[in-house]
């Protein structure tokens, strides 16, 4: 079994990157997990957020000179910033995988149409807003406009597209849900129309009447504004609200666990395409690696953090799939370990307590692998057990070596 070389299958997306509009598009991804792509979004959120707050503040009639005139500035810096991003984006858009096979300005057009392009408009037709507001009234009412950059934020939140995925994996258990709600709400709201509508028939009078009444009951909302009064409608409100709860614990049950079965999806194409880059797992057949994939967890470390702390006991080990670690020797010295290595595995094969300290010297991304799931996958894959104990063994004895070179004779 051979574990050196290039793998030979799934190369990461930054690869591929190999022209510069290519590697511009590949950063200006929201899921790009290289460090550029992070500081580009913190970046971008910064901007995001300087910029709604100057919009909030500009609102603020009692603002006093020269407070007004600075936040304009600033509201018009954010723009034009978004409006270079938007031709940025306009211009890498060809390279979006799923245009692979249209032309440029096909690719252009689908970008502009697609809700990031949309959104993208949105958050500069404020300018132009801006700027006519500025001509036609003097006033700052265009400004206003602005707080479309609000929606520049839902592109930063993975979990929005995820809820789409959710529902439309989810749909038919949310659509029996939904046929219960409606189901329980025509009953309840038929049973109080018949019991309430002589005592009280401006409230239950009628249906439509009747089943405000119960959409506030059945969704344990209870406004109190609408009551019934006797006997047999208090009976139906009482199991409506029983019946509201448990409609909605299953709802949260049912989008709860489609959350966590995408997020583990997700997981597992993103430990996929960064599992391509550690030779270990390169030897091993894609049957074998789809069961290590679905154990690792990705981690971002920036530099200077430390990872494993000398003397903790360990309880995971890790693979650098981009980056840089600096490992601190007992002896002193220390050695550097980088793409494709892996640390933290003499704990887990010694069940001692770490034998040095680990420490990111540039952001690094790594898998992570519980110890559980480690003694799990050597019991199965003997090869790869063996590769990562020989490894052991090496450093163990350099170690040691090392300690003997220092002791005084
Ligand atoms: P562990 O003891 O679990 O935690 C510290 C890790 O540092 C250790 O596992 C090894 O993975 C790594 N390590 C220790 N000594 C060396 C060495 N000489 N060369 C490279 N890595 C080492």
């Amino acid at each position: 079994m051979q574990f050196a070389g290039q793998p030979a299958y799934g190369r990461p997306v930054t690869d591929k990157a190999s022209t510069f509009r290519a590697r511009v598009y590949t950063v200006l991804r929201y899921s790009d997990p290289s460090p550029t792509g992070r500081h580009w979004r913190t970046l971008h959120l910064a901007v995001l957020g300087i910029g709604l707050m100057a919009v909030i503040l500009l609102s603020i009639d009692e603002l006093k000179p020269p407070y007004p005139t600075i936040l304009r500035r600033v509201i018009w810096v954010v723009t034009v910033i978004f409006l270079l991003e938007y031709l940025v984006r306009l211009w890498v858009a060809p390279e979006t995988p799923r245009f692979a096979h249209n032309s440029g300005l096909s690719a252009r057009l689908n970008w502009m149409a697609s809700i990031e392009g949309l959104i993208g408009l949105l958050a500069i037709v404020p300018a132009i807003m801006l700027g006519g507001g500025y001509i036609i009234t003097g006033a700052d009412t265009a400004s206003v406009f602005c707080i479309l950059w609000i929606m520049k934020f839902g592109l930063h939140a993975p979990a929005f597209s995820t809820l789409a995925r959710v529902i439309s994996n989810e749909r038919a258990p949310i659509a029996s849900i939904l046929i219960l709600f409606v189901i329980v709400l025509m009953l309840a709201a038929t049973a109080a129309h018949m019991l309430e509508r002589v005592s009280q028939p401006k409230e239950f009078g009628s249906l439509p009447n009747a089943m405000w009444w119960a959409v506030v009951t059945l969704t344990t909302t209870g406004y109190g504004d609408v009551v019934p009064t006797t006997v047999g409608g208090r009976m139906i409100g009482s199991l409506l609200m029983i019946a509201g709860i448990t409609v909605l614990a299953l709802m949260t049950g049912v989008l709860a666990t489609g959350f966590a079965q995408e997020e583990r999806r997700r997981e597992y194409l993103r430990v996929w395409e960064q599992v391509a880059r550690v030779p270990i797992f390169a030897a091993l057949g894609v049957v074998t690696l789809s069961e290590i994939v679905g154990k690792l967890r990705t981690r971002y470390y920036p530099a200077r953090v430390t990872v494993v702390r000398r003397g903790d006991p360990g309880d995971s080990m890790f693979f650098i799939s981009s980056g840089e670690v600096e490992v601190r020797l007992p002896t002193g010295g220390s050695v550097k370990l980088s793409d494709g290595a892996f640390f933290g595995e003499m704990a887990l094969l010694e069940r001692q307590p770490r034998s040095a300290s680990v420490a990111t010297s540039r952001p690094t991304t790594l898998l992570v692998l519980y110890a559980s799931d480690f003694y799990e996958i050597a019991s199965h894959i003997p090869a790869l057990a063996e590769a990562v104990e020989v490894e052991a063994r090496r450093r163990r004895e350099e170690n040691l070596g090392r300690q003997a070179a220092e002791t005084p004779q």
